[in-house]
């Protein structure tokens, strides 16, 4: 599959996969790798490892293995460098990664006899017509992550930075359709670079000063943009948390009490004229949660007391949260509780932990009466309110 001139798509779409370290994925994903022809050929990035010889017979297409004259490594986690010995092996190529990349393929692979080439930002290596550049994006999202820069064509190959987890047919952003490639790529961000908001700002700044203007921007998941103005002003958004007039509601619920009081709350926030969302943390994805988190104003939390503390599912949810580091939030505790406390004053210093701005929420005692649910659509009124005056 070409992808520019001289640039061909050799990774493998894993249709089948609905679990990426946990990460729910509803499509599927691919491992992007991209071979590079020219005088010497150089191939960006492996695949996962079950998916090696898929990869190389898609570049045999093209080359010899043993002709790959550069390997380019831009990020060592097993999805991109699972088939890496196995090319390394067969072609023995100068491998091009950076200096935390060389000692991590190490740890993973052992390594013995490879011939490295540890880059820095702004080293370069010609391959005949094309030269690239390798630019160093530590923590976006692992400490070894690059990028690498084809000055003919103008194509960045972005590694997971702009991807998105999706299988299709499909390998650009104008044949997926823009929005719904932009929707893919915002459930990614939202639960690998959240954390790294800061980075990516930095990034695109060092970008700029580079005078790095892609034309073509190809991640190691999902589609190519040929329209990466988009992606990268959505990223800027995403990084900045600029968010809707939209609350989410996360709940969970044994008996539905907590339930009731997530609905009456969600009723006073629509009736301000914002959105809602309300997703149960034990039936729904945790991906798709967080994609919504990411540019909402409030973020509602309920679990019924369990066991003196916080329902399972809820505290695991809080756990992956918190982990994200979602900024510029409201926050509100709602709970049901039988005979002494647990959920709500656990979950709200968590959610003061994580400086969500706390707006103070209500428990009841077992089911919520018709005035706890009055107080409920009242609460929810306020979280409205002050969404809509922000
Ligand atoms: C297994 C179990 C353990 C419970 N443990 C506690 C507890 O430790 N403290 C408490 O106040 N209530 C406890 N409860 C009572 C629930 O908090 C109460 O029934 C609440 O209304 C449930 O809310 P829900 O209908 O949203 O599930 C427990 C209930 C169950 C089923």
């Amino acid at each position: 599959m070409k992808v520019c001139r001289d640039v061909y798509w050799v990774g493998a779409i894993d249709w089948c996969e609905k679990d990426f370290h946990g990460f729910e994925i509803h499509r599927g994903l691919t491992y992007n790798s991209y071979l590079i022809t020219d005088e010497k050929v150089a191939l960006i990035d492996g695949v996962k490892h079950n998916f090696v010889r898929d990869q190389l017979r898609k570049v045999e297409n093209y080359v010899k293995i043993e002709d790959i004259e550069y390997l380019v490594v831009n990020h060592i986690e097993p999805d991109h460098s699972g088939s890496i010995p196995e090319i390394v092996k067969r072609a023995n190529p100068t491998v091009i990664c950076s200096k935390i990349g060389k000692e991590g393929l190490e740890d993973y692979y052992g390594c013995e006899g490879w011939n490295f080439k540890p880059v820095k930002t702004g080293d370069k290596v010609k391959l005949g017509t094309k030269t690239l550049t390798f630019i160093e994006t530590p923590m976006l999202h692992w400490p070894d992550s690059m990028m690498t820069w084809m000055d003919d064509g103008k194509v960045l190959f972005s590694m997971d930075v702009f991807g998105q987890h999706f299988a299709g047919s499909e390998r650009f952003d104008d044949e997926l359709g823009v929005g719904e490639a932009v929707k893919w790529a915002k459930i990614y961000y939202a639960n690998v670079f959240m954390p790294f908001g800061k980075n990516v700002l930095n990034t695109v700044k060092k970008l700029r000063d580079l005078n790095i203007e892609p034309e073509i921007i190809a991640p190691s998941h999902g589609i190519v943009w040929r329209n990466p103005e988009i992606i990268l002003k959505k990223y800027i958004e995403w990084a900045k948390f600029k968010s809707d007039k939209k609350a989410v509601i996360v709940y969970d619920t044994m008996w539905h009490s907590t339930e009731k009081l997530a609905m009456a709350i969600a009723e006073g926030i629509m009736s301000k004229g914002v959105k809602v969302r309300i997703f149960n943390v034990r039936k729904d994805a945790w991906t798709d949660i967080m994609a919504e988190v990411l540019d909402a104003k409030a973020v509602c939390v309920g679990s019924p007391t369990m066991n003196g503390t916080v329902f399972p599912s809820v505290a695991g949810f809080l756990t992956y949260m918190r982990g994200l580091k979602p900024k510029n939030k409201i926050a509100t505790v709602f709970s049901s509780y039988g005979w002494g406390v647990g959920a709500y004053e656990e979950i709200i210093e968590v959610l003061k932990d994580m400086d969500f701005g706390i707006i103070e929420g209500l428990k009841v005692k077992f089911k919520p009466t018709e005035e706890e649910l009055e107080v409920a659509r009242e609460l929810g009124e306020k979280i409205g309110e002050i969404i809509v005056e922000r």
